[in-house]
């Protein structure tokens, strides 16, 4: 460590942060008895943040390589932040070379669709052309794990739900096509290398932590818990709801809300699965029911104690009608189950991130 200490500080691109080690039980079984060093790309996100919050708390040594194109120091609890882009390939193959992790958990992409539909080519340069940067670099160094951040996305408008992992994938955007290629590659990887992965797809992460110290903190705000806080704090004057003509019992989209935390949770027991020898695999995150729209809306409503205004508009473009999540494989194969299946409790967290972020929003402002 001392070697890759040094380098880090030469390039003068590495930040110290808290490095808090905990040694003593935590939830986890298996292979978190042996601690492990891993590599997060995107580690700064919304997601990112709380995978590393929940591994740090597990008390391993991990390195957090990230742009913070929309990710920030400050949601970092633990571990080292690297400055840094998966493009710039000679940065990358230095810090893997110095750091020499167990394993890699890839976060860092672009994330949302309408975005995606208007520039599909950063889209497929971020997240595809990154990646295979990325493995490139995995292969390179001898890293043979990795835990993959997919979507539902990728199911498109699925003939059946809970959807399962056998439905065919047909992603109607850029975003969710440019996530079915990453797992084409993947899988033809496996067989090419010695290198194993588990593609998570995350069905509708909301909510954040508990204890109010990291939560969802994009520039601009597109989901819909999100956006209806933040109609309740009055940062927006309405919340449209986009659609309500839809083949549901209510007529508005249904989605399958997983708090950030039980997701967090997957991926620490996917990388011990992966870890104890298990094959690569493909699984679901979702607890397997969903909530319409007006019922989220009801939600937040009653969550927050305020009538805040709502807007019935047209359709928004690329919105599947339902989207629920069969996640019989993950529970099955690594032991997983959510504490956190409470939509009230997922607003709650969401709330209380939100009544604190107004501060911290003038410095997300600055960041960028
Ligand atoms: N919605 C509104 N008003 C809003 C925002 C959203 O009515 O202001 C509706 C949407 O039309 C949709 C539902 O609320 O019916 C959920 O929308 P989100 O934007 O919160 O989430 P999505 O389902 O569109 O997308 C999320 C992720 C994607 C991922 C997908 C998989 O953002 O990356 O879940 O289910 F692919």
């Amino acid at each position: 460590m001392q070697r890759s200490l040094r380098l880090f500080s030469k390039a003068e691109r590495i930040m110290d942060l808290k490095s808090k080690k905990v040694t003593g039980k935590t939830k986890f079984s298996g292979s978190s008895a042996k601690l492990s060093r891993i590599f997060i790309t995107g580690g700064a996100g919304y997601i990112g943040s709380h995978v590393v919050k929940t591994l740090g708390e597990a008390g391993h040594e991990l390195l957090v390589y990230d742009n913070l194109s929309t990710g920030h120091e400050w949601a970092v609890l633990y571990g080292r932040l690297v400055k840094g882009d998966l493009a710039d390939t000679t940065l990358l193959n230095n810090v893997l070379s110095a750091f020499r992790p167990d394993a890699v958990i890839h976060f860092a992409a672009s994330i949302q669709v309408e975005e995606s539909i208007r520039e599909p080519l950063n889209y497929y340069a971020n997240n595809v052309v990154n990646t295979v940067n990325l493995l490139e670099a995995m292969i390179r160094h001898g890293i043979r794990n990795l835990i993959y951040s997919s979507t539902a996305a990728v199911y498109g408008i699925p003939g059946t739900i809970p959807v399962s992992e056998t439905a065919p994938l047909c992603p109607i955007n850029p975003y969710g096509a440019s996530k079915v290629m990453v797992e084409g590659i993947l899988r033809d990887l496996a067989k090419a290398r010695p290198f194993n992965y588990i593609a998570l797809r995350y069905f509708n992460v909301a909510g954040a932590d508990p204890k109010s110290r990291i939560g969802q903190a994009y520039a601009e705000a597109t989901h819909l818990i999100t956006r209806a806080l933040k109609t309740a704090r009055g940062e927006y004057e309405k919340l449209s709801i986009y659609g309500t003509d839809y083949s549901t019992p209510d007529g508005t989209c249904i989605r399958d809300y997983i708090h950030v935390d039980d997701l967090a949770d997957a991926h620490v027991l996917a990388l011990e699965y992966l870890m104890d020898g298990n094959d690569s695999d493909v699984m679901n995150c979702g607890y397997g029911h969903g909530f319409s729209v007006r019922e989220v809306v009801a939600a937040a409503k009653r969550v927050t104690g305020i009538n805040f205004p709502v807007l019935e508009t047209d359709r928004r473009a690329g919105d599947t009608p339902a989207l629920t999540a069969d996640s019989a494989r993950l529970r099955q194969k690594t032991g997983w189950s959510p504490h956190h299946d409470d939509l009230d409790f997922i607003i709650r967290t969401a709330w209380e991130w939100e009544k604190k972020l107004s501060p911290i929003a003038i410095n997300i402002n600055k960041e960028r």
